[in-house]
């Protein structure tokens, strides 16, 4: 007899500020690429924001056009971090910046659940965590969008790593 698996799924939370341009691309970017690889039923995969100026509304459209551009569907409402549950639920959480990183450890994050999301780029290994952000492309031009993808891209492959080292 197989015994089905009974372990709760991982939780991975990106968090921005505003939840509408990094932290859902962030979000699509690697549930699109863990589907592929057949992780989908182990993880459970979000986005939000530690402001509430966006709530209820869709990913900036220009997040929706890169993520097109490559292929990659970024289908996320908006909703605000809610330190009650999701301190709780999700294992990992990774901020686009250290601002959002700071935010989230005041609102009472574990240390050892945070983890910034450039972090996780070998090419910046070792770099403080100034230097590491994922720049906020709200108010600059398109290019700013194809950065940051390039920047989640770049990351999310090691990222992907790091979560099946926890998962086997
Ligand atoms: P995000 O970008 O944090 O990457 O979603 C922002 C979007 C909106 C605002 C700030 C950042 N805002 O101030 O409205």
């Amino acid at each position: 007899m197989t015994e089905s698996n009974p372990r709760e799924p991982l939780g991975v939370l990106f968090v921005c500020l505003g939840n509408i341009c990094r932290s859902p691309l962030a979000e699509a970017i690697f549930a699109h690429r863990t589907d592929e690889l057949g992780l989908t039923p182990q993880l459970h995969i979000d986005s939000a924001g530690t402001g509430g100026w966006h709530v209820g509304k869709p990913a900036d459209s220009r997040s929706i056009a890169v993520g097109r551009r490559h292929g990659i569907d970024v289908p996320s409402v908006a909703r605000e971090v809610d330190p009650d549950e999701d301190f709780h639920r999700f294992h990992l959480i990774v901020p686009m910046d250290e601002s959002n990183q700071t935010t989230l450890l005041e609102w009472g994050a574990q240390r050892e659940r945070v983890r910034l999301m450039r972090s996780f780029d070998p090419a910046l290994a070792g770099r403080p965590d100034r230097e590491i952000e994922v720049p906020d492309p709200y108010y600059g031009d398109g290019d700013g969008f194809e950065r940051v993808y390039q920047m989640l891209d770049a990351a999310t492959s090691r990222l992907i790593e790091h979560v099946q080292d926890r998962l086997a």
